[in-house]
């Protein structure tokens, strides 16, 4: 690839910053990769897995929308965002299909690296509540913490179960009442439960903890962040986890 700030100027052109001055390397490095240092800061999450990531998010968000005013007469005033309820009900369950797929996706894309080791199960329990006081020793904390890891099953435990009550709430007439009761029930507290989930989880990717966002646009984090929330990730990376050794 030919550096442009060495070509000769053909005609009146303004000039032009060198590549290397204007490119974002750490952007470019993670089109690709991740887990890699780039100069001060660290690629955590390549395109692929940010692609995937925000396909979740945005038919997520698409799906909450559309359902609300389904729902009640209360959010019946969204429904004006897509054209009307009509279109919500017609919308709502395609969009449901590929927030299904894209939610395969991800599992298959993350689940080997978000296995729960034992440590990782304490965070059931008083260990989360502590982490929001930021009162816990994290120094063993690797890519992602239990409370990351748990998020992650039980997201994609909620993707399953609106997929199947939906279904059911989809072709009524093909299942008896029993079952299209139940899955009124289950679509409903589920979507309430994993709504909120998604609210704490909004919460700490951004105000909560500063640089996270970064991650899932850039795809990268500054060392010092790597270094506070996931100290075993960023000794890894670096190469220092194998000095210790
Ligand atoms: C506007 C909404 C959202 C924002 C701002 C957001 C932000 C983020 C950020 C910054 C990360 C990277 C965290 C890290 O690298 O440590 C992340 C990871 C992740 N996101 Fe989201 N996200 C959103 C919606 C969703 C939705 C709807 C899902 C649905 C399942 C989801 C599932 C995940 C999962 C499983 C991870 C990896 C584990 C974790 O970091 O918790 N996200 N998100």
């Amino acid at each position: 690839m030919s550096d442009i700030s060495t070509r000769a100027p053909v005609g009146p052109v303004a000039p032009v910053a060198p590549v290397h001055e204007t490119a974002d390397a750490a952007v470019i490095k993670g089109r690709h990769s991740e887990n890699v240092v780039v100069g001060e800061e660290i690629v955590r999450h390549s395109m692929l897995s940010r692609v995937i990531h925000w396909s979740v998010a945005v038919s997520m968000g698409i799906c909450l929308l559309t359902g609300l005013p389904i729902w009640t007469p209360i959010f019946g005033w969204m429904a004006f965002l897509f054209g009307g309820l009509q279109v919500c009900r017609w919308l709502h369950p395609w969009v449901g299909i590929f927030f299904f797929a894209s939610s395969v996706v991800m599992f298959f894309h993350w689940a080997r690296q978000m296995w729960l080791s034992k440590s990782d199960w304490a965070w059931i329990g008083p260990r989360l509540f502590s982490y929001m006081k930021s009162e816990t020793d994290d120094s063993q904390v690797g890519k992602y913490n239990g409370g990351q890891k748990i998020f992650f099953f039980t997201s994609a435990l909620a993707a399953l179960a609106l997929v199947l009550s939906g279904v059911v709430l989809w072709f009524p007439l093909s299942f008896g009442q029993g079952l299209r009761e139940l899955s009124w029930i289950l679509h409903d507290l589920t979507f309430i439960l994993f709504t909120a989930s998604i609210i704490g989880h909004i919460y700490l990717g951004t105000a909560s903890e500063p640089g996270t966002f970064s991650a899932m646009t850039r795809g990268a984090v500054s060392k010092k962040w790597a270094r506070f929330h996931h100290p075993r990730w960023y000794r890894e990376v670096t190469g220092e986890e194998s000095r210790r050794r």
